[in-house]
Parts: structure tokens; C-alpha cells; sequence
């Protein structure tokens, strides 16, 4: 099933915002296939983010992801790549659809409240990167006597 790679910036951990994302992508019908809350150390931050190596703001977008807690995810369902990043809103939250998590929560452009892959090739590259040493769980919904 296809994967995706979503994760709460560290402003919307410090907003108390991860169980309203959370319960928007499990509303929606994707499965969570593993989660984490962690501080992401700089060489992680820049290897992430290393296509905007050249942009004048990839000082101030590892600074920013560096700064806090972040909430690592993946997440797997139909389509979720591109799903995900519907649900998310364009990436500044000023042109971000109301409905949507940035234009709901976001408020600039860099404190946008979540990451999401942009492409299957990304997903699998940073998902790699933040599940290296394992946490992605594969599991069926089961229908038994505690759930009926
Ligand atoms: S996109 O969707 O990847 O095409 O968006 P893009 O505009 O290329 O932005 C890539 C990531 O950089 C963040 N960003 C910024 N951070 C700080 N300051 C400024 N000015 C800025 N502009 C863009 C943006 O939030 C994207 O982060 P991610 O985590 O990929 O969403």
C-alpha cells in the first residue's frame, strides 16, 4: 500500500496541535504505520531539507526544524501521497484553502505546522531517513469479539 512520510513541525507540537492532525488523516481512512516525537539533530534537519540547499532560506528552515520537537509519521492508504498534501493546504498558509491544516492552523510561511512527501520518491527517501532503524508497522484492521 502506498506510504507517506508526514510530520508536525515544531510549531504545531508547541501549538498542541499533533492529535487534531492525527485525527484528520485517521478521519479521513488512511492507517497509521508509525509515529514518533523526536528532536531532529542538524545533520538530519540538512540532509531532509537538501534540495533547498541553495535557497536563501534553508538557514532559517533547519534553524526552524531544529528547534523543537518534532512528530515524525507515516501514514499508508490509496493515493495518501498526494491526499496528504491536498489536506495540507499549499505550503504558505496566506494561499491555503480554509479546510485545510495550514490554512486552518498555518500562519507563515515557514511555521506552517506540517511536512508532507511531495512525490513517491520522496516518500521513500524520508522515511528512510526518519525510520532508519525500524517503527513502520504493518498491521490489518481485524474484526474479533473486542471490536464488532
Ligand atoms: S514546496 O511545496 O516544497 O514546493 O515548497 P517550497 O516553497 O519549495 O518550500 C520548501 C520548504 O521550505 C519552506 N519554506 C520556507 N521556510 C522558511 N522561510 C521561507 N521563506 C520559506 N519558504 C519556504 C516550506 O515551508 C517548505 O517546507 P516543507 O517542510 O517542505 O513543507
Amino acid at each position: 500500500m502506498e506510504k507517506t512520510f508526514l510530520m508536525v513541525k515544531p510549531d504545531g507540537v508547541q501549538r498542541n496541535l499533533i492529535g487534531e492532525i492525527v485525527a484528520r488523516f485517521e478521519k479521513k481512512g488512511f492507517q497509521l504505520a508509525g509515529a514518533k516525537l523526536m528532536s531532529i539533530p542538524t545533520e538530519l534537519a540538512e540532509e531532509h531539507y537538501g534540495e533547498h540547499k541553495e535557497r536563501p532560506f534553508f538557514g532559517e528552515l533547519v534553524d526552524f526544524i531544529t528547534s523543537g520537537p518534532v512528530f515524525a509519521m507515516v501514514w499508508q492508504g490509496e493515493n495518501v501521497i498526494a491526499t496528504a498534501r491536498q489536506m495540507m493546504g499549499s505550503t504558505n498558509p496566506k494561499d491555503a484553502a480554509p479546510g485545510t491544516i495550514r490554512g486552518d492552523f498555518g500562519l507563515t510561511v515557514g511555521k506552517n505546522v506540517i511536512h508532507g512527501s511531495d512525490s513517491p520518491a520522496s516518500a521513500e527517501r524520508e522515511i528512510g531517513l526518519f525510520f532508519k532503524d525500524g517503527g513502520v508497522v504493518e498491521y490489518s484492521k481485524v474484526v474479533n469479539e473486542w471490536i464488532y
